[in-house]
This record gives C-alpha cells, sequence and structure tokens, in this order.
C-alpha cells in the first residue's frame, strides 16, 4: 500500500485500475480495507483510490481531536498529488461526513457525490458526550471492547458470519488512539444540512433497509433535498457495502456512466 507524506502524517491509500476516478472514503472505525471488494469490482473500468485517515489503519499520527476538516484537506491534497482533478467522491457514515467536509472545501472536485448510510446533521449534546466517552472508553479497553460495542450496530440482523468475522478483523487492525481521534473529531463536526442545498454536482444516496444506526428515513430525506436518486439496498445494514458488495457497487457503477458525456455521433465517411 503507497503513502504520501502529507504534513506530520503519513496517509496510506490504495490507487487502482484506469478510467473515471472513484474515490472512496471509509466509515469508522474501520479503514480503507473496508472496500476491498468495490476496488475489486470497479478497478477493472475505473480508477478507484482509497485512504486511511489520519489515525486509522496504516496512516499515522493523529492529533487528539482528527477533524473532518483535517482529513478533507489530507484528502484533497491526496488527490491533488495524484493528479486527479476530478473524481466521484463516495462516503460512507463516517466517510460521508468526510465528503462533506471536502465538498465545503474544494467543490471543484466533485463529478458527482455519493453518501452512504449516512447524515448531513451533528450530533446532539447528548450524542457529543457520548463519543467523549466512547474515546477515554476505547483507549482504556482497547479494541475488542470497540469492536464489541459496534458490531451489532454496524451490521444488520441478516449479516453473513464471515462478514462479521471481516469486520471484526478490519477493527481489530486499528489502534485505539486513532479511533479516539476519529470520535472527537466527529464529535466536533459542523451541521452540513445547510450544505445540502448548496451542492452543484450529481448526487446519489445510498442507505441498507436496514442500517439501524442511520435508517433509510434520514437518507429519504437527504435525497430529497439534495434531488438525489435514493439507492436501498435490500437486506444490508449500516455497512451497506460489505453486506451487499455487488449491489452497492453495481450502484456506484451505475451513477459513474451516467456521468460521463455522451459521445458525439462521428460524422459520416466522406
Ligand atoms: C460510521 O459508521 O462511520 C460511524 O457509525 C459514524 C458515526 O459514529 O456517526
Amino acid at each position: 500500500m503507497p503513502r504520501i507524506r502529507i504534513g506530520d502524517a503519513d496517509i496510506h491509500y490504495e490507487d487502482a485500475g484506469r478510467g473515471p476516478v472513484v474515490f472512496l472514503l471509509h466509515a469508522f472505525p474501520l479503514h480503507s480495507g473496508m472496500w476491498r471488494p468495490q476496488i475489486d469490482l470497479l478497478a477493472r473500468e475505473h480508477r478507484v483510490i482509497a485512504m486511511d485517515y489520519r489515525g486509522l489503519g496504516r496512516s499515522g499520527p493523529a492529533p487528539e481531536v482528527a477533524t473532518m476538516e483535517l482529513l478533507a484537506s489530507d484528502a484533497a491534497e491526496l488527490l491533488a498529488r495524484l493528479g486527479v482533478a476530478h473524481a466521484t467522491v463516495a462516503g460512507l457514515s463516517m466517510g460521508g461526513y468526510v465528503a462533506l467536509a471536502l465538498y465545503r472545501k474544494s467543490p471543484q472536485l466533485f463529478r458527482g457525490l455519493v453518501l452512504c448510510d449516512t447524515r448531513a446533521g451533528p450530533d446532539s449534546a447528548e450524542g457529543r458526550e457520548g463519543r467523549h466517552r466512547f474515546a477515554q472508553d476505547a483507549l482504556a479497553k482497547g479494541m475488542g471492547w470497540v469492536a464489541d460495542q459496534m458490531i451489532p450496530k454496524l451490521l444488520g440482523p441478516n449479516a453473513a458470519e464471515e462478514v462479521v468475522k471481516r469486520v471484526r478483523a478490519l477493527i481489530g487492525e486499528n489502534d485505539p488512539r486513532g479511533v479516539a481521534a476519529a470520535q472527537r473529531g466527529m464529535a466536533a463536526r459542523p451541521d452540513s444540512e445547510p450544505l445540502l442545498k448548496q451542492v452543484r454536482c450529481p448526487t446519489l444516496v445510498m442507505v441498507g433497509s436496514e442500517d439501524s444506526l442511520t435508517p433509510p428515513s434520514i437518507s429519504e430525506e437527504m435525497a430529497a433535498t439534495l434531488g438525489a436518486r435514493l439507492a436501498l439496498l435490500p437486506g444490508a445494514g449500516h455497512l451497506a457495502n460489505l453486506e451487499s458488495p455487488k449491489l452497492f457497487a453495481g450502484e456506484l457503477a451505475c451513477f459513474i456512466a451516467g456521468l460521463e458525456t455522451p459521445r458525439r455521433a462521428q460524422p459520416p465517411p466522406l
């Protein structure tokens, strides 16, 4: 997995395939490895880039609070250094928060925006307190505790045993300090609901029908505000890309295909 130095951090990323660029932003408390099925499926016809946020996966170190703005600024710098001027940006859950922060910072980058199993609104005061408590507990109790807390929320009731194992392994590869930094960063995120009304690029909203963390009703509202199509992935929970990998990749590919300028008809031969 290649890496580049951005400020005081090494940012690890994957860059696979050729074609229209799709940039994938991962969920919490995972890392870019959660996109394995989509990277494999989409890299046949797209250039797929996925990064680990500071403090998660192999990127680091993270400051005490990894704000969405800092992660978005790393993302913009990574894309610039990889020579990417336009991309379809897809973020799942925390990835959606980072995608919205990236749109706020660099709207010109966006060929399309895909928000998956996420929300635009901020946390309640109670939610913020809960995140700070979680950060403390993660540091004290470690990644096994984090996985036990999160897996029942991240996966739907129909998740296959191998998916549960995969998610536990992905979470276990993270460091509690990065998890704590991400929780504090999410607690500090701004209200992005007003931003939804300012989005000018094509958009798609996706959600698992069994997502209990960001239920479909939230996605319905976001899609209505954005004027986006809502793709409901039947049977999938919050990590819809891992529970319905092919359907998820198919929706993304279809959205990206619709963005490509139709080829001008060739003039008839003289
Ligand atoms: C995620 O899946 O990224 C998290 O559940 C997001 C959050 O905690 O708000």
